[in-house]
């Protein structure tokens, strides 16, 4: 997984990472250069007491070290750039995935998990690129080139060469098999801390009202235990690992110089030679060293690359088809048998629902709390699919116009409004780009949400909070409608948009929108009779299954089921 999502995002960036593999290329040579060059000084310049020859030479050390360093800085920048475009890129699809999911694959990952993906399994994904590109690239070319020119300085050290290399690798091949596991945890855990903690925020009144903090703090105290508990364990792995690799290198160099000082006296290697070996050998080590923590991240990575394929490769259940049909407006709605069953529930929500609305009229739905309406609404509005049956428009299969057209055709007032930050202007505008103030105030009226806006500061441009926090239940809902009508869609869809309402402001508010909507259809679910008894067409639910279509009076002598809501509704008024 992390190869393919590294060759499908690292597809545009060849061109740069040849540069970084190049840069790297030459930095690597550079410093594979440098203790050749000392040796030379040492041996040829200091021994013999020939300054010209130092000078000469330490002007050489001098240009080589600046473009070792120029090039490692281009190479650091390059990478940087790379794994940072690569993060950017990856988010940016990411979120026009999940953009594109209906509730139903919202609800399989968890919003806290699709957060943590798009952040942090991102974030894993990037650090590997960013150390692979500044760190990886040049250690096999530093490890063997180091390795051929010690050779060629000291053959007779070479030995310590073949003690120190296995001991480093083996030292290193525990600990990291051990940190790997570790890592594999991690990801979950900081989905458990993510999704505990999004939680208790949103819910932070409720937990206040009854007086859960003990318990959900700790709650949070467990989940927050057990990351850092991981964390910790990798933690002091890593905290192991870089002593060890210090001590490895330390400890040959001390054997070095021991046993090189014989050699120098035997005459068989020159105090030059030996220093350079010093310095490969150094080298060497090091780049194993980093060679080593750059695999260390690639087990994490591999994790957070599954975990971002996941979402990557989830089919959208909701799809544009390849050839969408179209519709003339004010085309009819038409619900043909409707059924729908959610995953893993034992029963259908609804049965075989049929109703036609059409342009001009209003179609209301009522029925006991859980009888399925808001699911009804939902499958009209194409944010889940039908399970049998279809739902037409002028004729057509909705599945079969582009989603898009649907949804433009389409007001809805969801059951628990949500306005977005901004402004009252920016949240109409959600309704219509461009509309102008006339409509916006007009639409307000309608929604009779004029007075309070008004009174607001600021009027139109007064702020709302991110969810609408800053607005009642009631005026949030009205906002809500005053969207939809901004709009003017075709067909409008309420889902108990009046329930938070006052019966007053609710008569109000329905006198107001006939002559508004006259020319569109209108679908009304609602738990209150009052709401919808002037309505053309009345579908009592039942349970999902509808029990009878039919007008207020119709429905009062033909249908006990509709008398039963009316009447319990009559003793709540009189009581
Ligand atoms: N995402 C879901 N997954 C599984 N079952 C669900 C889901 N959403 C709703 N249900 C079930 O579907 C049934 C109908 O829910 P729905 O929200 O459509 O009812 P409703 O008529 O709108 O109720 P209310 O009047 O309270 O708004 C409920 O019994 C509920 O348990
Ligand atoms: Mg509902």
């Amino acid at each position: 997984m992390l190869i393919r999502l590294l060759r499908r995002f690292l597809r545009g960036y060849w061109l740069v990472l040849v540069g970084v593999v190049l840069l790297q290329g030459v930095q690597a040579l550079a410093s594979l250069y440098l203790p050749d060059l000392n040796a030379s000084v040492i041996d040829k310049g200091v021994l013999r007491g020939d300054t010209g020859y130092i000078e000469r030479l330490g002007v050489v050390m001098l240009v080589v070290t600046a473009v070792q360093l120029a090039f490692s800085i281009g190479a650091v920048y390059l990478g940087s750039r790379v794994s940072m475009g690569l993060g950017r890129d990856v988010r940016r699809d990411l979120f026009r995935q999940v953009t594109g999911f209906s509730a139903q694959e919202v609800n399989r990952f968890g919003a806290p998990s699709l957060i943590t993906r798009i952040t942090n399994d991102v974030q894993q994904v990037q650090m590997l690129v960013l150390m692979t590109s500044t760190l990886a690239v040049a250690a096999p070319v530093t490890a063997v080139g180091g390795l051929v020119l010690a050779l060629r300085q000291a053959p007779s050290l070479s030995w310590l060469l073949a003690v120190s290399l296995p001991v480093l690798v083996a030292g290193l091949v525990v600990i990291v098999s051990r940190m790997v596991p570790q890592f594999r945890f991690m990801q979950e855990r900081i989905d458990g801390v993510n999704r505990v903690l999004r939680e208790q925020i949103t819910g932070i009144r409720v937990v206040r009202a009854f007086v859960r903090e003990p318990e959900e703090t700790h709650r949070f105290g467990t989940v927050n235990d057990g990351l850092t508990a991981t964390s910790l364990r990798a933690g002091r792995l890593m905290a192991v690992m870089f002593p060890f690799v210090m001590l490895v290198i330390n400890g040959s160099s001390v054997a070095v110089v021991w046993f090189g000082g014989d050699r120098i006296a035997a005459g068989d290697v020159t105090i030059g030679s030996l220093i350079a070996f010093l310095s490969y050998f150094t080298l060497i080590l090091t780049s194993v060293m980093m060679a080593t923590f750059v695999a260390v991240l690639t087990p994490r990575a591999a994790v957070s690359a599954e975990r971002i394929g996941e979402v990557l490769d989830t089919a959208v259940s909701v799809r544009a088809p390849a050839v969408p049909r179209t519709v003339p407006s004010l085309a009819p709605l038409e619900l043909r048998d409707v059924g729908f069953h959610y995953p893993g529930a034992d029963a259908p929500v609804l049965t075989g629902v049929s109703f036609t609305a059409v342009a001009g009229q209003t179609m209301a739905v009522v029925g006991s709390t859980g009888s399925g309406k808001t699911t009804l609404v939902n499958l009209v509005a194409r944010l889940i699919d039908v399970t049998s049956g279809a739902v037409l428009m002028g004729g057509v299969d909705i599945r079969e116009l582009d989603p898009d057209l649907l949804w433009h055709r389409i007001g809805l007032i969801p059951q628990r409004a949500y306005l977005f930050s901004g402004t009252v202007r920016t949240n109409l505008e959600y309704g219509r780009p461009g509309a102008g103030d006339d409509e916006l105030w007009e639409a307000l009226r309608v929604a009779q949400a004029a007075d309070f806006v008004a009174a607001m500061p600021g009027g139109l441009d007064a702020p709302i909070e991110q969810g609408g926090t800053n607005v009642s239940g009631g005026q949030r809902q009205r906002l809500a409608i005053a969207r939809a009508l901004v709009r003017r869609p075709d067909i409008y869809l309420f889902d108990d948009s009046f329930s938070a309402l006052d019966v007053a402001t609710d008569a109000r508010l329905r006198a107001a929108l006939r002559p508004y909507t006259s020319e569109a259809a209108v679908v009304v679910v609602a738990q209150r009779v009052s709401t919808i008894r002037d309505a053309d067409q009345i579908l009592v639910l039942d349970h999902g299954t509808p029990v009878r279509l039919g007008r207020h009076e119709e429905l009062l002598a033909s249908c006990p089921c509709y008398v039963e809501i009316v009447d319990s509704q009559r003793q709540e008024r009189a009581a």
